[in-house]
């Protein structure tokens, strides 16, 4: 049993600690496009075609489930995927939705009209291939009613994650929400919708400020992950061991996904 957990590079890693806190017994099959990241400045062909063919690296790893710990992914290639790419016996699901249950208030799978929520100005922090996607927009519509949200593109965010230049990422942070508040002063809530921002989290609640709530997914997506577990047991797959895979350098990889996650990782390449 495994389950295949992808991203464009090392942001997912933020989603597997989640997971693989939350479901001790569970082994993990991760993996990182790295030679193809950042996907945030690629148009929707193109994610669509890397992702699909990473999720089949991970489906022969013995994956019969696989998270797109990728809000790009999730956002330009997810729905084209699961309407007639996946094979019957398998899943693919996206990290959006459980985002937006929380933000709107919502049990899993309440499918009830929308309605007002308390939160009525959201900031959105996401790469550029999200923002202009607008799933998070038309999913949020889906549920809640009158919340007013602004997106804010952040370019170079992730390339700078990736190359572990953290005094550039924290730079990039400071003035992309600076663009945010110029057009929208008073965030009552923000998102950040790329899994690379959780790893510059407090960056963005120092800049936002203490009264902002920041939501970022890694937990929330694997609180969803156990309950679906729950209900999907047979979903499980067939994969036996943890293992980490990327079409980068694996060294290299490996060396800033130890940095990051202040343990050791080592990546295979795919
Ligand atoms: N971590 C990804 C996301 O959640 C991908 C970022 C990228 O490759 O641009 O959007």
């Amino acid at each position: 049993m495994a389950i295949g957990i992808f991203d464009s590079g090392l942001g997912g890693l933020t989603v597997l600690d989640a997971c693989a806190k939350r479901l001790p017994d569970v082994p993990f099959k991760y993996f990182a496009d790295s030679a193809n990241a950042p996907y945030g400045v690629r148009d929707a062909d193109d994610i669509y075609d890397l992702t699909t063919k990473a999720v089949g690296r991970l489906f022969e790893e013995g994956c019969d489930l696989v998270i797109l710990a990728c809000n790009t992914a999730s956002a330009a290639a997810l729905r084209r995927m699961q309407e007639g790419w996946v094979p019957r016996d398998k899943r693919v699901l996206g990290v959006f939705v459980p985002l937006i249950e929380a933000l709107t208030e919502r049990q899993w799978g309440d499918n009830s009209p929308p309605r007002e929520v308390d939160v009525k100005h959201v900031a959105l922090f996401a790469t550029p291939a999200t923002v202009a996607s607008r799933a998070f927009q038309r999913e949020l519509a889906f549920r809640a009613i009158g919340v007013d949200v602004e997106a804010q593109a952040c370019g170079g965010v992730v390339d700078a994650i990736e190359d572990g230049d953290l005094i550039l990422a924290e730079a990039l942070v400071k003035s992309h929400v600076d663009a945010l508040k110029r057009k929208m002063p008073d965030p009552g809530a923000a998102i950040l919708g790329c899994t690379h921002y959780p790893l510059m989290e407090a960056e963005f609640q120092a800049a936002l400020g203490a009264d902002v709530k920041v939501y970022s997914q890694a937990n929330l997506v694997a609180e969803s992950l156990a309950d679906y577990l729950e209900r999907h047991p047979e979903m499980l797959g067939q994969g036996q061991a943890t293992g980490y895979l990327t079409t980068g350098d694996a060294q290299r990889v490996s060396d800033r996904a130890t940095q990051f996650l202040r343990r050791k990782i080592e990546f295979a390449p795919a």
